[in-house]
């Protein structure tokens, strides 16, 4: 046995996120856990929302609280959407915490300890009025190419064009309005990329498992050759930088956020320290099998600088060992906008329909080898023709017929013979794809397979057409119903991993007791389930979703 530490990228704190965040990083990597626990592996999973950086400090102004006050808010809000929709973290911490800032400046003290960070000089727009400099985002002015009065010191909305603060014509301070701008130098410390890049290099080709994705951004940024990046910023919120001179300065969003990953870990470690050791995790530890899951847009983080920071630390800290990236999920072709309002959020998503529809829906269709899309036409597809359809109509008919023959016990009776062995071994080779996709974290695959396994029951019952046996051959249809009850317990055991809340309403209704559960797929045996048992029908697991409502959804959430 291996011990599986699994973190999914930490969400930015600043605002609910949609379902593209959910489908890139957060969902997989709670499948991916869900079934490493179900195979009796010993799993960490941690996760924290990323607290640091602009975004935060202007989403907090917009909402007229302090920053403390918005990240406290929001991280109840994001915990409680992420706990509805069934993420299974070991916990869910905060790059604020000072577990996180402590490990931080640990950090930096190592990296400077070993000369790769370097302070040098950097000019930058100090407002006199509001008493600090400025990030390119807080300038605003007119766009130099078209004209635009409002636009960004990183960017103009407009024209698109990428700009510096300096390129503005009558630059003004977003937080006061003041126009009473200067460049002045200040110090940073830079991280030494550049002298990292032999080691990082050398990691990276230990890699070769990773997927093509991940590989060739890590690959195309090695290439490009890597050069010093400064990591420390003028702002007042942020793991502070302690250091003579950067009394006002804090570390780079980018710095302390992956180093979130260890930081949740201890605080999940404090939070029962005579059971619980971060260190078991972290600190070398050779027999922690480490993935992460991510959007693409975060691959070089986690390829190129964070490893070059643990690396220039020269202490041993576990190094991830899968690094599972997405492509994008789109809303009928386009990106998913917040700005334009274009696309689902997941507060939303939780009111409109339950957490599973989305889920399966996701999964079923997780961008993994190229973009994939959303569109309610697809998803009320899946919805209707595989969990209504398939699994649904399975356990409903199945349930609803030993009922009313038999009463709430599994039916006793006759043997199994041919037809119930072929079908045995049918699912004891479609569970064994469906592990092996889910351990090489194909999502895509293994839904596919899932769906296979569900389609068996009901081929199985309609061939077997117990309803015409019930008068005449009462042990043959026993049999036939006692395996298909059996069925559903393994198909719902299948299906936890991707579907927990619907498979947990059938276990339960079936009352298979814990032990049975952890027995899990790996011998499937359809007379497990016993005569003896007694089960419930459960309220109906999926409801359709039909056209007309496809059109009210389409309509509501078109955008602008
Ligand atoms: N907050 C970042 C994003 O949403 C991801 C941070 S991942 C970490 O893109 F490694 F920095 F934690
Ligand atoms: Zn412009």
């Amino acid at each position: 046995m291996s011990k599986y530490l699994i973190t999914s990228a930490l969400p930015y704190i600043n605002g609910v996120k949609h379902l593209g965040n959910l489908a890139g990083s957060l969902l997989p990597a709670d499948v991916y856990a869900r079934f490493l626990r179900h195979e009796g592996e010993e799993v960490l999973f941690v996760c924290a929302t990323d607290e640091h950086g602009t975004p935060a400090e202007l989403s907090a102004r917009e909402a007229q609280l302090s920053v403390q006050e918005y990240c406290d808010a929001m991280y109840r809000t994001q915990s409680s959407i992420y706990a509805q929709f069934g993420l299974s973290f070991d916990h869910f911490g905060r790059t604020s915490s000072v577990p996180n800032r402590v490990l931080t400046q640990h950090f930096y003290e190592q990296l400077m300890r070993h000369g790769y960070l370097v302070e040098r000089p950097i000019r930058q727009i100090y407002s006199a009025e509001d008493g600090r400099f400025l990030p390119d985002r807080y300038v605003v002015g007119t766009c130099p190419k078209c004209g635009y009065q409002a636009a960004r010191g990183d960017q103009c909305e407009s024209c698109t064009a990428v700009l510096d603060p300096t390129d503005l014509v009558a630059p003004r301070s977003a937080i006061s309005g003041s126009t009473d701008l200067e460049v002045r130098e200040t110090d940073h410390l830079f991280l030494r990329l550049d002298g990292l890049a032999g080691p990082i290099r050398d990691w990276v080709d230990q890699h070769h498992q990773w997927s093509r994705l991940t590989r060739s951004i890590a690959l195309k940024w090695l290439d490009e050759g890597l050069s010093e990046r400064c990591v420390t910023r003028d702002l007042p919120w942020g793991v502070p930088v302690p250091r003579a001179g950067f009394e006002n300065k804090v570390f780079y969003v980018w710095f302390d956020a992956p180093i979130g990953y260890i930081g949740a870990t201890k605080e999940w470690s404090d939070q029962a320290p005579h059971e619980r050791d971060w260190r078991a995790w972290w600190w070398d530890a050779s027999d922690v099998t480490y993935s992460q899951f991510m959007a693409k847009d975060n691959v070089p983080f986690h390829t190129v600088f964070f490893p070059g920071m643990v690396l220039g630390t020269r202490e041993p800290w576990t190094m991830a060992r899968q690094i599972k990236s997405f492509n994008w999920l789109t809303y009928y072709g386009g990106k998913f906008s917040t700005s334009q309002k274009r696309g689902i959020f997941l507060d939303d998503a939780l009111a409109l329909f339950p957490a599973d529809y989305w889920r399966y829906f996701l999964l079923a269709n997780a961008p993994e080898s190229d973009d994939s899309r959303f569109t309610w036409e697809l998803f009320a597809q899946a919805v209707n023709k595989d969990l209504v359809g398939t699994f649904g109509n399975f356990v409903n008919r199945t349930l609803k017929l030993i009922e009313a023959h038999f009463g709430h016990v599994v039916p006793e009776g006759g043997a199994p013979g041919d037809a119930e062995q072929r079908l045995q071994d049918d699912c004891q080779r479609l569970t064994g794809g469906y592990r092996e996709h889910l351990r090489h974290q194909e999502f895509r695959k293994a839904v596919q397979v899932l769906r296979e396994l569900w389609a068996t029951g009901n081929v199985y019952l309609d061939r077997r057409a117990p309803w015409n046996l019930l008068k005449t051959q009462r042990d043959e249809a026993a049999v036939i119903l006692r395996t298909a009850i059996n069925l559903i317990a393994y198909f719902a055991m299948a299906a936890d991993p991707i579907i927990p809340f619907a498979a947990g309403t059938v276990l339960d209704a079936l009352q298979v007791n814990d032990r049975e559960r952890q027995k899990w797929l790996v011998t499937i045996d359809l007379e497990s389930y016993r005569p003896e048992q007694e089960f419930r029908v459960p309220d109906l697991l999926f409801r359709r979703i039909d056209g007309t409502e496809i059109v009210a959804l389409r309509k509501r959430f078109e955008g602008l």
